[in-house]
């Protein structure tokens, strides 16, 4: 009860709008609303409001002699005191500027910003009455009067930013209903006061002075203080473990600002007890010891500021608990050990640094489920192993640092585009920089790479063992022995010419090469198989325009363009010139060797002008494995529609040019190789010179184990190109893949990306609840609406056909070999010309405004 009539707006109910808005809180406004409403009751507002207008009440003398002796010891560079000029008579009439007065005694002398000198007099002790001082930003000299302290009355006392020295007169503790001392940014020397019988200070700010000493006990005891700010001094002595000693949540304190001083010591556990703190921040002192596991429990903690000091310890595992968290800052201390794996329950948190310090192990991958943190500064650390590649989905990132640490690795996709080589540099990562390509095949951790030289393994007849069909072999075997061993020689020679070549060029190169040494290869039934020679690997050719050797391959310079749930996707350039698209399976999710090499061998054989052709594989000796495919210039889809620049515009006839590719390659698939997709996104469609669609990863799925796939489905399920069943039935389909056709339609017709916030729609509810509302036309892409008029019908057929496809039933949705003939009918085929009229566009015949299949509009 005691506080909430003592707040600092007591003093002055016509200043409220001064409200500090930043700092207000429930409780605070609580307090404000509270006062408010006293002062209602009792008519001050009133009483006081009457001293506006001449109503006859004349100031006292005392207090008019005070005034006079005050305006004669400063300097009013302004003229502001100019009003102060009769005999008192106007003092609480409101002429004189600055004063407010109650029954003719002076309440409160309020003139911040007035360019006011000189001294304040100690004849200011004069005024009984006084509640509120605010002479803040001036240029006030001399020292607080210690006169003050003869001010029983006094609530706020507000002198910052001033030129004002000297010590802090001991008297103000006497000022027993004092609520706010701000005297911060002046120039103020000795220690800090006790305050003990100010029981309903609320906010106590000496920063930026150069007080001394320690920090008093009693403070630490205070059950009214909300602020403490007596950062930028020079305190030293140690931090009081006596904080909060009777009731947790008794004690307000929210904000505690100690940085920049000499305070050393630990941090006190006492803190904990402290249940409303929101900041503390205790940077650029010289503390010690370990972070309290305690905090662990400051649930409504926002900021925790512990840099540049001398802590040591761990992080604290407890600390993952603070919810409430935006900003945890560790730089500089000497903190080791592993940073906890559960740090994504500070969903809140927006800054992490915990840069120069000695943490190891891992980056939690975990980070990458905080959605919302902008700074990450890991730098000068030893934290080891690979970049989670989760961190690639926190779009808010701005600004990243793991330099001078002990990762290894590529770096994930985004972020090498994002950040430049500062961000990584000091480390052993790859893919951050053009000059610095990844390997495909870079040691995996903790496991000897391919880089580790030769080593002889008889493995020859293994592969014999496992090549294509024995049948063939032992058809072949004779007749070919002869030629097979002229060629070895042959290649042999070449290998060992080319090794030496490259040796000189650079490092790496020279060392794989070297690794791999002598090869072999054979022709049996148009498909090339070459054995690496010492270190087992083995290439896999199926029919196509290059032939290249596993060395070629090994040796390429290679750049990244995409990660997916099944691997990781370069650029190679072989020696030759020639391009080629590579995918490096993910490790461990595989089938058994034999298993992979007959489904891979089935998926060499595909071939479609609109499925991407799998020309070859490579089985590393550690099982690494490589896919290789053709590389087609303009990249993907989800790429060329979302990634480019505002005036590159995409007509209309190019999408549906896109649209019937993928149709037909799917069909294909579907239909001559019975065989589902599974994993269709716009990712995964990528274009050629032409703008044709070509389908990627088809298949991959039967050369994963089951687990993989799950994961797969998974992490396909948060891009929004998921059939809705698939969360139950974890196996695609053929109904699934023509829902993920739907969705890329959709894409196509809307230019929105699935995986974009459309209120917690996905992009077929989105559409649907937008065509439900008979807005049809905000459903298309801006740009293709310049052309409605043309191609309207078309469009809202295409969409019609789109709705179709994803409706949640998979009964209900069309085959693909449908869809190809539906598409095929809304326009023949006309590339490069828009609006093609009367080419015998069948109309849908309902006026314009398509109707939803019933059964998708839930
Ligand atoms: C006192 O100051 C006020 C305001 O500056 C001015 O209007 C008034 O004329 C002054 N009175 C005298 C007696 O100088
Ligand atoms: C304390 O004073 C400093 C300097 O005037 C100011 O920046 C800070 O916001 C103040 N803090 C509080 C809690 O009043
Ligand atoms: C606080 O009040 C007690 C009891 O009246 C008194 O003994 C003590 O000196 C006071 N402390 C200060 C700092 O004025
Ligand atoms: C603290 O003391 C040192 C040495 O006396 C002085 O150089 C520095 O300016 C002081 N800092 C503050 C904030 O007063
Ligand atoms: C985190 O909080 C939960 C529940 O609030 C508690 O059970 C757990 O012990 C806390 N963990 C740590 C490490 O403090
Ligand atoms: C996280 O921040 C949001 C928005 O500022 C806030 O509403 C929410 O309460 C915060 N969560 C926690 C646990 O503090
Ligand atoms: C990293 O660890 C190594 C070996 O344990 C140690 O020598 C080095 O000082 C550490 N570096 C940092 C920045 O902690
Ligand atoms: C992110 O959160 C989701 C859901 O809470 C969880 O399934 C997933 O494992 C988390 N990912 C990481 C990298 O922690
Ligand atoms: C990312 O930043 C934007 C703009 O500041 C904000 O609206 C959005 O909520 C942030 N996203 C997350 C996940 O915090
Ligand atoms: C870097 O990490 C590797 C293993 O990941 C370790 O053997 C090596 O000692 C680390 N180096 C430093 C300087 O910590
Ligand atoms: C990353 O940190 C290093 C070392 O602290 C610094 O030199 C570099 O400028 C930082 N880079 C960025 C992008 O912040």
């Amino acid at each position: 009860m005691d506080t909430k009539f003592g707040s600092p707006f007591v003093t002055n109910p016509f200043q409220f709008l001064h409200f500090p808005s930043k700092e207000t809180t429930n409780w605070f406004s609580k307090v404000f609303l509270y006062t408010l409403l006293f002062f209602q009751i009792l008519g001050f507002t009133k009483l006081v409001s009457g001293g506006h207008q001449w109503d006859g009440i004349i100031v006292t003398q005392a207090d008019y002699q005070a005034l006079r002796a005050l305006k004669h010891e400063l300097v009013d560079f302004k003229g502001v005191l100019r009003s102060w000029n009769d005999s008192g008579y106007g003092a609480c009439s409101g002429r004189w500027a600055g004063i407010k007065c109650v029954r003719g005694q002076v309440i409160a002398l309020q003139l911040p910003w007035k360019g006011l000198g000189g001294k304040i007099s100690e004849k200011i002790g004069q005024l009984q009455s006084l509640r509120k001082i605010n002479l803040h930003d001036n240029v006030l000299a001399g020292s607080v009067p210690w006169s003050l302290g003869f001010l029983p009355n006094l609530r706020g006392v507000y002198l910052f930013n001033n030129q004002l020295s000297g010590s802090i007169p001991p008297s103000i503790g006497n000022c027993l209903l004092l609520q706010t001392l701000d005297l911060s940014n002046n120039a103020l020397t000795g220690a800090i006061p006790s305050l003990e019988n100010s029981t309903r200070l609320i906010r106590l700010n000496l920063s930026f002075n150069s007080l001394t000493g320690t920090i008093p006990n009693s403070l630490t005891k205070s059950h009214s203080l909300i602020f403490l700010a007596l950062q930028h001094n020079n305190i030293s002595g140690s931090i009081p473990n006596t904080w909060g000693q009777i009731g947790k949540n008794t004690y307000h304190l929210q904000f505690l600002t100690l940085d920049h001083n000499l305070i050393s010591g630990t941090i006190p556990v006492s803190l904990s007890k402290l249940g409303w703190l929101e900041e503390i921040s205790l940077s650029h002192n010289k503390l010690s010891g370990t972070i309290p596991s305690e905090l662990g429990s400051l649930l409504r903690l926002q900021r925790l500021d512990l840099s540049y000091n001398a802590i040591n310890g761990s992080f604290p595992v407890s600390l993952s608990n603070l919810s409430s968290l935006v900003s945890l800052n560790l730089e500089g201390n000497h903190l080791g050990n592993q940073v906890p794996e559960a740090l994504d329950r500070l969903q809140n948190l927006s800054v992490l640094n915990l840069k120069n310090n000695q943490f190891k192990g891992q980056i939690p991958a975990t980070i990458g489920n905080i959605s919302g943190i902008d700074v990450i500064d890991l730098s000068h650390n030893n934290f080891s192993g690979e970049i989670p590649d989760s961190l690639d989905n926190l779009a808010n990132l701005t600004s990243f640092n793991v330099s001078y640490n002990n990762l290894t690795g590529a770096v994930p996709l985004l972020l090498s585009k994002k950040f430049n080589s500062s961000s990584f540099v000091g480390n052993i990562l790859c893919g951050y920089d053009s000059s610095i390509p990844c390997p495909f095949l870079s040691p995996p951790q903790n496991n000897p790479g391919p880089f580790q030289g030769p080593t002889v393994k008889p493995h020859h007849h293994h592969h014999h063992h496992k090549l294509s069909t024995k049948d063939i072999i032992l058809i072949a075997a004779g007749a070919v022995l002869a030629a097979l061993l002229l060629l070895c020689c042959i290649l042999l020679c070449c290998l060992i010419r080319k090794r030496t070549a490259s040796k000189g060029k650079n490092g790496k190169t020279a060392k794989s090469a070297a690794a791999l040494g002598s090869s072999e290869k054979e022709i049996t039934s148009g498909t090339h198989v070459e054995s690496g020679g010492e270190t087992g690997g083995k290439l896999v050719h199926f029919d196509g325009p290059f032939l290249f050797t596993a060395d070629d391959l090994l040796c390429a310079t290679a750049e990244i363009m995409g990660k997916s749930a099944y691997g990781t996707a370069y650029k190679a350039t072989l020696e030759d010139g020639n391009q080629v698209a590579v995918k490096r399976l993910r490790e461990k999710t595989t089938k058994s060797q034999k298993e992979f090499e007959s489904e891979v061998a089935a998926l060499g054989k595909v071939r479609h002008p609109n499925l991407l052709a799998l020309r070859a594989y490579y089985m590393g000796p550690k099982g690494e494995k490589l896919l290789v495919y053709d590389y087609l210039t303009n990249g993907s889809l989800a790429s060329f529609l979302h990634a480019r620049g505002p005036e590159t515009i995409i007509n209309w006839p190019t999408r549906m040019n896109i649209a019937k590719g993928i149709a037909r390659g799917l069909c294909h698939l579907h239909a001559q190789e019975e065989m589902a997709h599974g994993n269709l996104t716009s990712s995964n469609i990528i274009l050629d010179e032409q703008i044709n669609a070509h389908i990627a990863d088809f298949g991959l799925s039967r050369l994963m184990t089951a687990a993989a796939n799950t994961n797969v489905i998974a992490t396909a399920g948060s891009l929004g190109y998921n059939a809705p069943e698939l969360s139950k039935m974890k196996k695609a389909n053929t109904k699934t893949d023509v829902y993920s056709l739907g969705v890329i339609i959709l894409e196509l017709l809307t230019g929105k990306s699935p995986s974009e916030g459309m209120n917690g729609m996905d992009l077929p509810q989105w559409v649907a609840s937008i065509v439900k509302e008979e807005w049809t036309n905000e459903v298309f892409d801006l740009e293709l609406m310049r052309d409605a008029p043309i191609i309207g019908d078309e469009l809202l057929n295409t969409l019609k056909l789109a709705l179709h496809c994803v409706d949640p039933s998979p009964a209900a949705r069309p085959e693909v070999q449908q869809v190809l003939q539906q598409l095929e009918e809304i326009k023949p085929e006309l590339p490069g010309s828009s609006g093609d009229e009367g080419a015998g566009v069948p109309t849908a015949g309902d006026d314009g405004a398509v109707k939803l299949p019933s059964s998708a509009s839930e």
